[in-house]
């Protein structure tokens, strides 16, 4: 592995979720994905299961203020705020409680935060909730926004996320459109994306799973809820990964994959059309624009 990138290592520990109804949302993630739900001191909740942990809280309903990505120490953590204050990056103070003192954060250009720091004592990302599910280990989020440019020099330039594939549009002028980029921060093809819309709007998150019968395992529990899969099973063209979503009661989706690729940091940034099938070589695809 190769470590060219500052941001390289840093993985995705948690996300906020706002909604008007909290408490009812925190219900639907602690049953749909097994999670248990505790109240913090600043009155958001937290759900928690192996390896995955969100936040919910009072705000707007399927928004999604920031993500949290933990660097694997604190040399790591110095050295990548180094790189950012060196920049002139203006860092602010972390909205996590679930981070330590030395966490930071930094507002991109739709205006929706990235965090960056090592898990607090008080709530180290090994705690556990509910058992006996399959696993399901919280390891991507994605943004949809109306202008890629300032996003890509944001997240590409500033963060130094590695571009693993671009997804293009042919338009009738013989030029192309980006339309989305999957950006990776580890080995795995990607730990945040984002696709091109007509407004900035959060879009989903992943749980990843060992395999296609953890997949089958998760929608039988769904199915168990009455929850309708609200996409798939199919699987990605960018990821190659196997995946099913479905919709939380304020709209926000929520993936289930499995199978997603690896590659280390060098490898070249592809290229995919902007088709149904680059989305899902099975079936239907999620056009956002
Ligand atoms: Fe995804």
């Amino acid at each position: 592995m190769t470590m060219n990138s500052p941001l390289w290592g840093a993985e995705l520990d948690h996300i906020r979720l706002d909604s008007g109804n909290p408490g009812a949302l925190a219900a639907f993630y602690r049953d749909a994905f097994a999670m248990a739900d505790d109240s913090l001191d600043d009155g958001s909740r937290l759900l928690r299961g192996p390896d995955r942990r969100l936040i919910i809280g009072a705000g707007t309903a399927g928004e999604q203020p920031y993500s949290a990505f933990r660097f694997p120490d604190s040399g790591r953590l110095q050295a990548f705020k180094n790189h950012l204050t060196a920049q002139g990056v203006n860092l602010m103070p972390s909205p996590t409680p679930l981070f330590g003192q030395d966490a930071f954060a930094v507002a991109d250009p739709d205006g929706r935060q990235m965090v960056f720091g090592l898990p607090s004592p008080a709530h180290q990302t090994g705690d556990s909730g509910p058992q006996g599910h399959p696993p399901g280990r919280l390891q991507h989020v994605v943004v949809a926004t109306a202008d890629l440019a300032p996003m890509m020099a944001f997240y590409e330039d500033t963060l130094s996320f590695v571009a693993t594939d671009h997804v293009l549009r042919d338009e009738d002028d013989g030029s192309q459109t980006l339309t989305a980029i999957f950006y990776r921060s580890t080995p795995e093809h990607h730990s945040f994306a984002m696709f091109l819309s007509d407004a900035p709007r959060p879009d989903h998150h992943a749980y990843e799973v060992s395999c296609w019968n953890d997949i089958r395992d998760w929608a039988d529990h769904m199915s168990d809820l009455h929850i309708k899969l609200w996409w798939g099973p199919g699987r990605h063209g960018p990821g190659n990964n196997l995946f099913f979503m479905v919709e939380d009661p304020d709209g926000y989706k929520v993936e289930i994959s499995a199978e997603l690729e690896n590659m280390d940091d060098s490898a070249p940034t592809r290229q995919w059309p902007h088709t149904e099938r680059s989305l899902n070589l099975w079936g239907p695809g999620w056009m956002r624009a």
